[in-house]
């Protein structure tokens, strides 16, 4: 490999190209990076007509003491149905009441707080034990007993406690009991940690992964998500916004589950600021799975867009600029990029949909970034568009790693491509292997070669809850307590330097152009100030390849800072766990013979890198 490293060789890579793409697909967000623990938690899941089925939430004591019922009596206007909770025993020598066990199971941990809120109204005094208690045994982790007056809850009242947990259990749920007789409603019950990321509602260990692949931006929220299998249940931000208890939650018709929407909207907005994303919104274009609406009625859509980045950017003294100030965030967020849609391209009504939304908004918002549904990689687009989107997901691993070279031919003068879903798929890729990790970095090294076209790229599925594999495989999984990366985690990883760096060109020479593919950069390491080389080499050959490097710059004298990283296992299947979290994870090394011509061993099936300072 030579790498001419001199500066005039030199390309600069868009600071945006390796980001994240956040869709609620296998629980990632309602049971995942949203931390609230209760699930359903205004028993809308079941339907908004009454009776309806309030699972996950159970009946506690004995069934001839209470008696469960959904009526549609909530306060809340978008939300009618609430639970009403009938007390039959007189002085009950047992308590009764309802729990529930969230998303698999509450992770409640010793020493930390919990804040929980209702809403209740009751023509009775109230004297209710809330509290967290372990499934095994029921022993009780946490506890709080709330006492009023009937004239206190006569109307609908809000009611917050704060639990703090006198010991740990990972599976636990939330009790609301009662032993005294009457009448109770309930509703929007929630039950949130109080040390979640900057007090903004999201996991923080789950919030840490995604801070250490550095993401240029974050696409959010869909994904299939935003076009729902019916229009009626695909996501739409305005019923996603305002108070946690006045949003109506949605099923989730493509990956089959009910979310509450607590992280809605301005959550995705916010996500994107704390790990510091430039935020990618895409929405509904006025197509699902299996209906449009025509061109000639798409204006409500077009509003809802327009109003959605006011939102967004919009000053306060704005109706919708307003609404986000209220939420805790007065300055705009740094929205600068929009998609129309999520893979509706060929769709009937896409084209005409997509230019009334191109149109309303570049009026608008001239600098706002459009990206198009229709793959322009091969052929020119038929309307303006800024960005275009293209999404790969192989299912044979030398295919994935080929596909380093799909814009190696593709014309410089149209919109520039996002990637914004890659990833090798089906049996090869398990629930997340060493193959696909590699295959996907052959891939990425052909993106930063091609990055004078392609701007932006982020792998698919994000996030996978292991209780519910709605896709598989992804790049981070977790479970109430615990989180890993998948080796294609990984690789992300090793290439989130590449965003800003200078891209350098190279000669490479090799047995077997089709397995192994290699890049080089330049990068400013923002702790030091120095500049170094960063080689990276993909192998997804069995074979070891001897390496011979050279490099046509001076090396720094401190050769002692020349590492090599490689990310490696045994067999190609080999994945990561919650046993073995880092079984396949970057190992930093020294280099072998580091200066200016180096000799190199690549492990077969690797992606390794080489970094000196020069
Ligand atoms: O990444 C999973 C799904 O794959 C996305 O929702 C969709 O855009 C694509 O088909």
């Amino acid at each position: 490999l030579v790498v001419d490293a001199s500066d005039a060789s030199g390309r600069p890579i868009p600071n945006t190209l390796f980001g994240i793409f956040y869709e609620e697909i296998n629980h990632a967000g309602a049971g995942g990076l949203w931390a609230e623990l209760v699930r359903n938690r205004g028993f809308e899941a079941g339907g908004r007509r009454v009776p309806s089925n309030i699972d996950p939430w159970t009946l506690v004591g004995k069934e001839s003491h209470i008696s469960l019922r959904t009526v549609l009596d909530s306060c809340f206007k978008h939300n009618k149905v609430a639970l009403k909770m009938d007390v039959l025993c007189d002085k009950c020598t047992s308590e009764v009441g309802i729990s529930n066990p969230g998303h698999w199971g509450m992770n409640i941990v010793q020493g930390k707080k919990y804040k929980v809120v209702f809403f209740v109204t009751s023509a009775e005094p109230l004297d209710m034990t809330v509290s967290f208690r372990k499934a095994e045994d029921g022993g009780v982790l946490a506890t709080s007993n709330i006492k009023a007056s009937a004239s206190d809850v006569s109307n609908w009242t809000r009611i917050e406690t704060t639990l703090e947990a006198s010991a740990s259990s990972q599976n636990s749920s939330l009790y609301l009991t009662t032993t005294r007789k009457g009448q109770i409603l309930l509703d929007q019950v929630s039950a949130m940690p109080m040390d979640t990321y900057k007090g903004h509602g999201f996991r923080t260990d789950m919030v840490n992964m995604l801070i250490e692949l550095k993401p240029a931006f974050l696409r959010f929220p869909g994904g299939c998500y935003i076009e729902g299998q019916r229009l009626k249940n695909a996501f739409r931000w305005k019923k996603s916004v305002g108070p946690w208890e006045e949003r109506s939650g949605h099923f989730n018709d493509v990956w089959h589950y009910w979310t509450d929407d607590g992280l809605g909207f301005f959550e995705g907005l916010q996500l994107a600021e704390d790990i510091g994303a430039r935020p990618v919104w895409v929405f509904n274009s006025g197509i699902s799975h299996t209906d449009e609406v025509a061109t000639s009625l798409i204006t409500p859509f077009v509003k809802e867009a327009l109003d959605g980045i006011q939102f967004a950017r919009g000053a306060v003294t704005t109706k919708w600029g307003a609404l986000r100030a209220s939420m805790g965030h007065p300055k705009p967020f740094d929205l600068k990029y929009v998609a129309i849609g999520n893979e509706d391209c060929g769709k009937k009504y896409y084209r005409g949909n997509y230019i009334a939304f191109y149109n309303a908004i570049r009026k608008v918002h001239p600098h706002i970034q459009i990206i198009s549904n229709c793959d322009a990689h091969n052929q020119p687009l038929d309307h303006p568009a800024d960005i275009y989107d293209f999404h790969t997901y192989p299912q044979n691993p030398r295919e994935m790693f080929n596909m380093a070279h799909v814009f190696d031919k593709t014309q410089r003068n149209g919109p520039k491509a996002f990637v914004s879903e890659y990833a090798l798929r089906g049996e090869p890729a398990g629930t997340g292997d060493l193959l696909a990790a590699i295959s996907e970095a052959g891939f990425l090294i052909g993106l930063e070669r091609n990055s004078d076209h392609v701007v932006m790229a982020s792998y698919a599925p994000l996030f996978v809850n292991e209780n519910d594999r709605r896709w598989n495989p992804d790049a981070i999984v977790f479970n109430s307590h615990q989180v890993y990366g998948t080796p294609s985690y990984w690789v992300q990883y090793m290439f989130r330097e590449s965003n800003g760096a200078t891209f350098l060109k190279t000669q490479f020479q090799t047995p077997d152009p089709d397995s192994a593919d290699a890049s080089a950069i330049l990068w400013q390491n923002p702790q030091d100030k120095k500049t170094y080389v960063k080689i990276k080499v993909a192998n997804l050959g069995k074979n070891h390849l001897n390496l011979k490097i050279s490099l046509n710059r001076f090396v720094s004298s401190d050769l002692t800072k020349s590492t090599k990283t490689v990310l490696t296992s045994a067999n190609a299947v080999d994945e990561n766990s919650f046993t073995e979290p880092r079984k396949i994870a970057p190992q930093k090394s020294s280099l072998e013979s580091p200066g200016n011509e180096m000799n190199v061993v690549i492990p077969p099936l690797s992606l390794s890198e080489a970094l000196e300072g020069i």
